[in-house]
């Protein structure tokens, strides 16, 4: 794919690929990757598009700002034969915006202190594709992908399957093969996390898509089934896509202890190499760390030789949630809370818990320095972004 980004700005900026296995001079992020596109300006992107799935793309410069106003976008790259039609191939898109009392976006309140050291930006007022709770026409007796994608800064949307007898076929952008049915409730979409679902109805008549985080569920959407002659029996399969299974017997292992934010502690945080004090922390907004360490240090993470195998254990130690973000690359979570993962699931983005831990394992194999961060978008601004290297 061949993408002349014009930036007409006031301010730099810059695109980034979520989950596309990109050559990393395509990555999109600004200080890393590539130098922000400044007013006026334009960059060439050429994206190769190794995955069929759900991924989108995002402004990848001052994102707590950008995305939060609505840079960012679906990119649905198709299986090589078409699995669905597309009045069967349903594109779900949530935002939650913050609002202020006259319903206009609060730009007053981006890069307020309290939402940085807290849960990160919650929003008021919930979108899917840019409109207030949709009615979307789809056939009946026609099995339906749904696909959902989490554009919220750093809200967790709670959805329950089970509640219209969907079933999960892909994660992240990657098929998983075989539907699953949840056996637990809700599921619990992550910022910039992506869901597919497989969904047959029978009957004509509206059904309510729902988020639950709140104390009432919210319908986001209303499928309209509409009535169809032709029932289409054969219950259509999603072709994985190809990806480098980690080598766990040789794999390299790397630590990270995340730390920091309100009601949380940290020992010590450096901050562009410099150990930071109480005044600090307010002036420079980094409350956040890696490993003790706030936001890009010159010294990546880690750095390994191309095709490295390698497993992150990460520790949350703070009192937050956190969607952690691998660039570039899509794990297997091989272990979570002491629990083993599915060995079927492809991630780029795993939830951790508070007080929580995650073990992830891939495969390096794409030359460069990826971003690894917290896709709560003022989490990452506050310190949670680190990069690795492959070399
Ligand atoms: Cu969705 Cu650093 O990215
Ligand atoms: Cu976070």
């Amino acid at each position: 794919m061949r993408i002349r980004f014009r930036n007409e700005l006031p301010e730099p900026s810059s695109i980034h690929w979520h989950g596309v296995r990109v050559d990393n001079s395509m990555d999109g992020v600004a200080g890393l990757t590539q130098a922000p596109v400044p007013p006026g300006d334009t960059f060439d992107y050429e994206v190769n598009l190794p995955d069929a799935g759900t991924f989108w793309y995002h402004a990848h410069t001052k994102s707590w700002d950008q995305v939060a106003r609505g840079l960012y976008g679906p990119l649905i790259v198709e299986e090589r034969a078409p699995t669905f039609t597309p009045e069967a191939d349903i594109l779900l898109m949530l935002d939650d915006w913050r609002l202020d009392a006259q319903g206009r976006f609060d730009a007053a309140s981006l890069g307020n202190m309290m939402d940085w050291s807290h849960a990160g930006r919650l929003g008021n007022y919930l979108t899917v594709n840019g409109m207030t709770s949709p009615d979307i026409s789809v056939p009946a007796n026609t099995w339906l992908r749904l696909r959902l994608i989490n554009a919220c800064n750093s809200r967790i949307l709670e959805i329950d399957p089970n509640r219209f007898s969907a079933r999960v076929i892909a994660y992240d952008g990657q098929a998983i093969g075989e539907a699953r049915e949840l056996d637990y409730a809700p599921l619990l979409l992550g910022p910039a996390q992506r869901v597919d679902l497989l969904v047959r109805f029978d009957t004509p008549g509206p059904v309510a898509l729902e988020e639950l985080s709140q104390s009432s569920a919210y319908r986001f959407a209303t499928l309209n089934v509409a009535d169809n002659e032709t029932r289409q029996d054969r219950e259509p399969t999603l072709p994985p896509n190809l990806l480098p299974a980690p080598d766990l017997r040789n794999a390299q292992m790397f630590e990270l202890l995340m730390e920091g934010g309100a009601m949380g502690q940290m020992s010590q945080l450096t901050y562009n190499g410099r150990a930071q004090t109480r005044m600090d922390f307010m002036a420079n907004k980094q409350v956040w760390g890696f490993n003790g360490v706030a936001n890009m240090a010159d010294e990546p993470f880690f750095s390994v030789a191309r095709g490295q195998s390698v497993i992150v254990n990460v520790v949350n130690r703070t009192s937050f949630p956190h969607a952690m973000h691998t660039h570039g690359h899509h794990f297997k979570l091989l272990e979570r809370n002491g629990q083993a993962g599915d060995e079927q699931i492809w991630r780029d983005t795993f939830l951790i818990e508070p007080d929580g831990m995650a073990k992830i394992a891939f495969v390096a194999d794409n030359p460069g320095k990826w971003l690894f961060h917290c896709h709560m978008l003022e989490h990452a601004a506050a310190g949670m972004t680190t990069w690795f290297e492959i070399t």
